[in-house]
């Protein structure tokens, strides 16, 4: 079951002055919402609507939990729960009453056709309610965390994640997912990496397209689609100091250059809501900032579904000072365009006098309940509003296998040394005592990562279970020592794990976060390996046999003793229901490991936020040498630290397999273009930049081909370098292929001062196609003056 809460809300007792004029609605543009039967359906209900139903529409609460005797299925006994007020708010009277027009967090056929009888059968409209959840990676049948998903680089993979997730979920009522999380996250302390696609916004946005076509398929009303809610707007990823919940601020080009950039593709490939996010944006709270919702969400992106508050975001606009009470919070909320106040208590309570005063002028409150109903008219609920049929309540047999392939191209493999002459890993068939060492060997509950609300915990194979029997397969035998606990202080359980390694052929140890260390409020100061399982790291390492590490984290760790030290190392994230088989197939070699990192992992946590796409400095760390062209040299007046390199201890992109590739011919199919050209044809590529890629080794083998462009000479700044395209391909070994990239003004434009896309005259480009963000081979073209 997903998380429960309860929050506290002071009802304030004066009301606000403020009222930005909202702009009258432009006609639908979205496919998937725009019809002229919906609108004309939308604005005969609303034209019916008394003003407290309509208030409805714009209010969300949840109801969680079952009734004791769960036989005699949800009773009222189960509704008084959650939403936030003295005493309590009844969400099943509200919505007897048409005063409730969404519900969050309340799944299951029971629970949720109970609230919608509610809804549908007493009241006076028959308007049926909206259920919301956190569906974030997977519904029952749980796929590794999105930071692992997005780390297969495979956006097809994840659309039928997505696909399966919804269909799961629908089954079970939910017709609505807070998902996908596009936020670009740069700094590894905040915990909600884990919930995104990493660090960068081409790769960001081909994800997030990917969850909205997975989730809404090609019609809202198919019995198997989800209205997707993308999250959370704006910005909400450039926490400073990484710290949950915490202020942003960015000039409007980075904002627009980087961290919109997922947000607007979710928007075009259709996401029917948005929700809007906790943080302040350049000193105003993103949800009560007209600048993100009005002039950027609606009038220049022509967005026509509804925007959703975080959770008790609106009453949270008094915590930021912007409003003195409830009644100023939820005017300036409504007004700047947040349509559904999600479990503040504010919109129901304070909206009716608002509204009456003439404060909140009634076409905001029609705009606002036109996009609600527009959704719910484009999911198909005033036609269908009761799921029926059989409901998916554990892992479903057929989609674990997905959750497998997924898993299996999430893993990222970080380093593989030789021992012995050998690569150590795939495990070689004369490993045949292997000593399995760590606190995430067995713990199914730390296997799935955040957000894995409606799990069942018995549906995980583990580590521990899988590798034992596959151990067996392969004629080896498999010793289990936890050794510490993922928090661990005690070295009690060291001197067994030590042993345990002496008398092994070699180690694999399962070491890293716990679930809940990433994901909501989960943000951390120090990226280490937590409690003592460094100290049992470095114990099991000084035994002398060759270690493989399996790190499971929802962000980058620092691994730098590790990397030193350990021959092999795995980064599996929280790989879901099927981590034990996924992890037993690539380290025997059934499987290549594909996964490359969407995420720079540092060498020190002082180092963050590190990302690879950085502005150049007055002063790079190889600074040119003035008296020498070419030349560079190092000195101490540059940007860089004294104690640790400015480099990824992983780079972005970066991931190894179990064969190699040689990348050659470099190339560019023209050297110089006008900017007229581009800018006349945006949609157009005219150029193609190509490599040829080489499978070097002995097996066959996944690789994704990356290709980064920089350009320099332009009005503004623009980064080091930037990805503009990617593909995966398979390669037998001694097979070559010659991989192309179209590039066109998307990919060549960026931002100037006034915050246009442009492309410039008298530009020089320069494009590096390679196996990570650190590819050396390039090709150069110009852009005339
Ligand atoms: C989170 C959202 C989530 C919402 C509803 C909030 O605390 O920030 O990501 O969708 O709760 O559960």
């Amino acid at each position: 079951m997903t998380r429960f809460r309860s929050v506290l809300v002071c009802g304030l007792l004066f009301h606000g002055v403020w009222l930005l004029a909202q702009n009258a609605a432009a006609s639908p543009s979205n496919p998937q919402l725009a019809s002229a039967e919906i609108e004309r359906k939308v604005n005969d209900l609303l034209a019916r609507m008394t003003l407290e139903e309509k208030i409805g529409q714009l209010v969300q609460y949840s109801a969680t939990e079952a009734h004791p005797d769960k036989s005699a299925g949800p009773t009222t006994a189960a509704l008084n729960v959650n939403p936030p007020g003295p005493g309590g708010v009844d969400s099943y009277e509200l919505a007897k009453k048409g005063e409730l027009g969404s519900m969050l967090n309340t799944v299951g056929q029971g629970l949720t056709n109970h609230f919608q009888h509610a809804a549908v059968d007493n009241t006076r409209l028959h308007i049926p309610l909206l259920f919301g959840a956190d569906v974030i990676h997977g519904f029952r049948t749980i796929f590794p965390v999105p930071l692992g998903t997005a780390s297969s680089w495979d956006p097809e993979l994840v659309t039928d994640l997505a696909h399966m997730a919804a269909e799961e979920a629908r089954t079970a009522g939910v017709d609505w997912v807070y998902s996908p999380m596009v936020d670009i996250a740069r700094d590894a302390r905040w915990g909600r990496v884990t919930e995104g696609a990493g660090e960068d916004p081409y790769l960001g946005s081909a994800i997030a397209r990917a969850y909205i076509r997975g989730y809404q398929g090609n019609s809202l009303s198919e019995p198997t689609s989800v209205a997707a809610s993308v999250k959370h707007f704006a910005a909400y990823g450039a926490a400073e100091a990484g710290r949950e919940y915490n202020t942003t601020d960015m000039s409007d080009l980075l904002l627009r250059q980087v961290y919109l950039q997922p947000y607007h593709a979710a928007v075009e490939a259709g996401s029917a809501t948005i929700m809007s996010a906790f943080n302040s944006l350049n000193g105003v709270p993103a949800s009560a900032n007209p600048y993100l919702m009005q002039t950027i969400l609606r009038d220049e992106w022509g967005f026509d579904g509804l925007v959703v508050s975080d959770y008790t975001a609106v009453m949270e606009l008094t915590h930021h000072g912007i409003a003195l009470n409830a009644a100023s919070a939820t005017d300036k909320a409504l007004t700047a365009g947040v349509d559904i106040d999600m479990n503040s208590h504010f919109y129901d309570v304070e909206l009716p006098a608002l509204v009456k005063s003439g404060k909140v002028p009634m076409p905001v409150v029609d705009e606002a309940v036109r996009r609600v109903l527009r959704v719910k008219f484009a999911l198909g609920l005033f036609d269908h509003p009761f799921t029926e049929g059989p409901e998916v309540t554990k892992a479903v047999p057929e989609h674990r296998a997905l959750a497998r392939r997924a898993a299996e191209e999430s893993f990222v493999l970080l380093q593989n040394n030789a021992v012995n002459g050998q690569s150590l890993l795939p495990l070689a068939a004369k490993a045949q005592k292997i000593a399995l060492i760590g606190p995430l060997a067995d713990d199914s509950r730390d296997m799935v990562g955040a957000w894995s609300g409606a799990n069942n915990f018995d549906d995980v194979r583990t580590l521990r279970q899988t590798l034992s029997e596959r151990a067996q397969q392969h004629g080896a035998s498999l010793i289990y020592e936890k050794g510490t606990d993922i928090s661990g202080t005690s070295t009690a359980g060291f001197a067994e794990a030590v042993n345990a390694a002496r008398n092994a052929d070699l180690v694999v140890m399962a070491l890293g976060e716990s679930s809940d260390m990433s994901g909501e409020a989960a943000s951390r100061a120090y990226l280490d390996l937590p409690g003592n399982q460094q100290q049992l790291l470095e114990a099991v390492q000084a035994a002398g046999k060759p270690v493989v590490l399996l790190v499971f984290s929802g962000r980058p760790l620092v691994l730098d003793w590790a990397a030193a030290h350990v021959p092999a190392i795995m980064e599996v994230w929280f790989p879901g229901v099927e981590t034990g088989p996924a992890i037993a197939d690539v380290l025997y070699g059934d499987t290549m490991p594909s996964g490359k990192l969407t995420m720079s992992f540092p060498r020190a946590v002082g180092q963050e936020p590190l990302y690879y796409n950085q502005l150049p400095t007055g002063r790079p760390i190889q600074h040119p040498d003035p008296a020498h062209p070419n030349a560079y040299v190092e000195t101490k007046y540059v940007s860089k630290y004294l104690d640790v390199p400015n480099d990824a201890l992983f780079p972005f992109g970066h991931g190894l397999t179990y064969t190699t590739f040689r990348y050659a011919n470099v190339s560019i199919s023209k050297s110089t273009l006008s900017a007229g050209e581009l800018t006349a044809a945006p949609k157009e590529k005219p150029l193609s930049a190509t490599a040829e890629v080489t499978n070097t080794g002995s097996r066959e083998g996944t690789e994704i081909v990356q290709c980064y462009v920089n350009v320099r000479g332009a009005s503004t700044e623009q980064p080091v370098r930037n990805l503009k395209g990617f593909a995966r391909i398979t390669l037998k070994p001694g097979e070559s292929r010659t991989v192309s990239f179209p590039l066109g003004y998307q990919e060549l434009s960026f931002y100037n001062v006034k915050s246009k896309q442009v492309v410039e005259p008298d530009t020089e480009y320069t494009v590096y196609i390679g196996g990570s963000s650190t590819a050396e081979q390039a090709a150069h073209f110009r852009i005339e003056p």
